[in-house]
């Protein structure tokens, strides 16, 4: 048996040749070569007991994941906007020279590729890249000279200087959440102490077990009363209502449930969940272990995004830890009645994989790919038992209500956005990082307190959300004004927003899953538009075509990223016009948009009054 095939066994016989755990063996399989031979995907196939082409679609999938020698240092450059204004592209530029490889290439001897990547979720920090998956931020001319140096040394990742790879954490203002003096076990001992009374009371009573069990769960529907009156909603961006979803998936017949705390942190422009895996895992970790009691479930995933593989060993050491103090496993706290577990997922390059159910499909080893909803996770999720799936912020927050109780949580914020936000501001700033205000707060107090001057727009919630200018910067962050799952990007008056824009529609298109054609088209159409204009060879017929574009992603799309994919060139062709008509050649006369045609197709399509609300802003 070769080294090769003996570690593949090895990884193989770890992971129990689960096949739901396809994508994390793929990932380590990969680990010594840096891509997976053919013989690998035959051995694993055999392993697991599935097709080989099935396998190979699944490493395909993933853009960390490669078939092909991608080089024995992988160097991907951070993308984002911020990572441009931060003077990525050059230092890129320099890195290529120095170690004589092609931008997107391998190099002849094998030894170095250097690509982009989208946004790494180190804003506050940028520019930033990632070498074989470890982020290194903070990138200077000093730094690339001494990262091109390591590679030509071909020095080992593990013996590069340490301090090439410190992450900050920016934490500048706390509410809450980054102010918590929570010690693990006291949210879990809180929920469980209301059903444990109830239990004593009944023994106490005289009642039967059963009935004494009974008023055991009592208590969990008690801790889910106690979200529901915090009026806690989701802070990975659509907002639901947490206490709503727990409740539907303790109410759901099944025999097993899951609980998944979803870090996949891909919007651009956001990096609060990076930090509170880094600083707060612990009340994260409590807050999965408290709905994991309070639905009934007895597992729980993290599914970390793969950028963040440096948080992977100090979140597994918080795991043990837990462990070994009798907060996880069996009988956690000493209630013989609830055991419980948390795994750790690692993601591998796919922003697609943030959308619950596509989470859920690659948690399952499969394609990142969203399910059709209805069903949703909640009665039909991880191999199709009832999972609560929630954001990192979210957990934090259900920690601390499990705690305090919800009245408290209920009485920070607005009477519509109950508590707080953590924002990732980065930028045109002097103070980027991570801010936590009460939910009401405006966008000019933000601005003010990050130190940003002169700024023209905030891109608020990343490319899916909203730009707004100097105008409404009088505007609330909360979900009845300006809803944000985090991202707030600060551009000064020295911007040019058309290439915001252009950079976001790079971004859509990049990741689109390909999986139904309006978005995969679209969205690659869309970014090509912006190339056109961008080349100075677009006509208001371009212009036109946008909306055209917006029409057919929002009606046609089968999940969130084809429905906002336009959203941030609506949003600067209405507020930032000039950006876009300066690029135009007008020598072709091209009528106006027919909005009133097109909003009628979209209704007629959609069934829905409001479809193609957007269309307006284009004209
Ligand atoms: C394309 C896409 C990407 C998403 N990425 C994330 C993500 O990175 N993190 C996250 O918490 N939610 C993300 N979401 C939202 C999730 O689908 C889901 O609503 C959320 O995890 C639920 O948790 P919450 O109720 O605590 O917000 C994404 C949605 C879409 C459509
Ligand atoms: S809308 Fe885009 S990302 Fe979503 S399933 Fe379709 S192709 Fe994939």
């Amino acid at each position: 048996m070769s080294d090769i095939t003996a570690r593949l066994d090895s990884i193989l016989k770890r992971h129990a040749t689960a096949r739901t755990n396809l994508v994390q063996i793929l990932r380590e399989a990969q680990e010594p070569e840096g891509w997976i031979r053919p013989e690998a995907i035959t051995q694993i196939a055999k392993a697991v007991k599935l097709p080989r082409a099935r396998v190979e679609g699944v490493a395909g999938f993933y853009s960390f994941l490669h078939l092909q020698p991608a080089g024995r240092y992988r160097i991907r450059f951070s993308d984002n906007i911020t990572d441009r204004m931060a003077g990525n592209l050059p230092l890129l530029e320099r890195l290529c020279s120095q170690l004589w490889v092609e931008r997107g290439k391998v190099s002849e001897d094998g030894l170095v590729s250097i690509d982009t990547t989208s946004c790494t979720g180190m804003n506050d920090q940028a520019p930033a890249l990632l070498v074989n998956g470890w982020a290194i931020a903070r990138l200077t001319q000093g730094r690339i000279d001494q990262i091109a140096a390591l590679i030509r040394d071909q020095v080992p990742i593990e013996n590069w200087p340490v301090e090439l790879f410190a992450i900050e954490d920016n934490i500048l203002r706390k509410d809450v959440i980054l102010a918590s003096t929570l010690q693990p076990g006291d949210a879990i001992r809180v929920a469980m102490s209301r059903g444990r009374i109830e239990a004593t009371e009944a023994a106490f009573n005289q009642r039967s077990w059963r009935e004494g069990l009974d008023v055991a769960d009592h208590g969990q529907t008690e801790t889910i009363e106690e979200i529901k009156r915090s009026r806690l909603r989701g802070r990975g961006g659509a907002g639901f209502s947490t206490g709503l979803k727990w409740e539907a998936c303790r109410n759901a017949r099944a025999t097993q449930r899951y609980v998944v705390c979803n870090a996949d942190e891909g919007e651009p422009g956001t990096f609060k969940d990076r930090v509170l895996l880094a600083r707060y895992a612990d009340l994260v970790f409590e807050g999965m272990t408290v709905c994991g009691y309070a639905v009934g479930a007895s597992k729980g995933f993290l599914y970390l995004r793969g950028e963040y593989r440096h948080l992977l060993a100090p979140l597994q050491d918080v795991l043990a830890r837990r462990r070994a103090t009798g907060l996880l496993g069996a009988g956690v706290c000493e209630r013989p009645d609830f055991a419980f577990e948390i795994e750790i997922h690692l993601g591998a390059g796919a922003y697609v994989c943030g959308e619950e159910s596509a989470l859920i499909e690659s948690l399952e080893g499969k394609r990142g790919i969203p399910r059709n909803r209805p069903p949703y996770p909640v009665t039909s999720g991880y191999l199709k038992f009832p999972t609560v799936v929630n954001n990192v912020e979210t957990f934090c927050a259900a920690a601390l209500i499990a705690f305090n109780g919800g009245d408290w949580y209920a009485r920070i914020g607005t009477p519509r956005s109950s508590g707080t936000k953590i924002l990732s501001v980065s930028g045109d700033c002097a103070r980027p990082g991570l801010y936590e205000y009460p939910f009401g707060v405006t966008v000019k107090q933000v601005l003010q307190d990050c130190g940003a001057e002169f700024t023209q727009a905030v891109q608020v919630s990343g490319p899916s959300g909203i730009c707004i200018d100097a105008s409404e910067f009088g505007r609330r962050i909360a979900f009845e004004d300006l809803p944000t799952a985090g991202a707030f990007m600060v551009f000064d008056e020295s911007r040019d927003m058309f290439e915001v824009a252009r950079n976001f529609a790079h971004f859509f298109a990049h990741e689109s899953c390909g999986f139904c054609t309006p978005c995969r088209v679209g969205t690659a159409l869309l970014r090509n538009l912006m190339d056109k204009l961008a080349a100075g060879k677009g006509s208001q017929h371009d212009l036109n075509q946008i909306g055209e574009l917006n029409h057919l992603l929002q009606s046609a799309s089968h999940c969130g990223l084809g429905h906002t994919a336009c959203n941030p060139i609506l949003d600067t062709v209405r507020r930032f016009r000039p950006a876009y008509e300066q690029r135009l050649v007008s020598l072709v006369y091209e009528p106006a948009f027919d909005l009133d045609g097109a909003l009628a197709r979209a209704r007629a399509m959609t069934g829905r009054d409001d479809a193609g609300a957007h269309l307006g802003e284009v004209t």
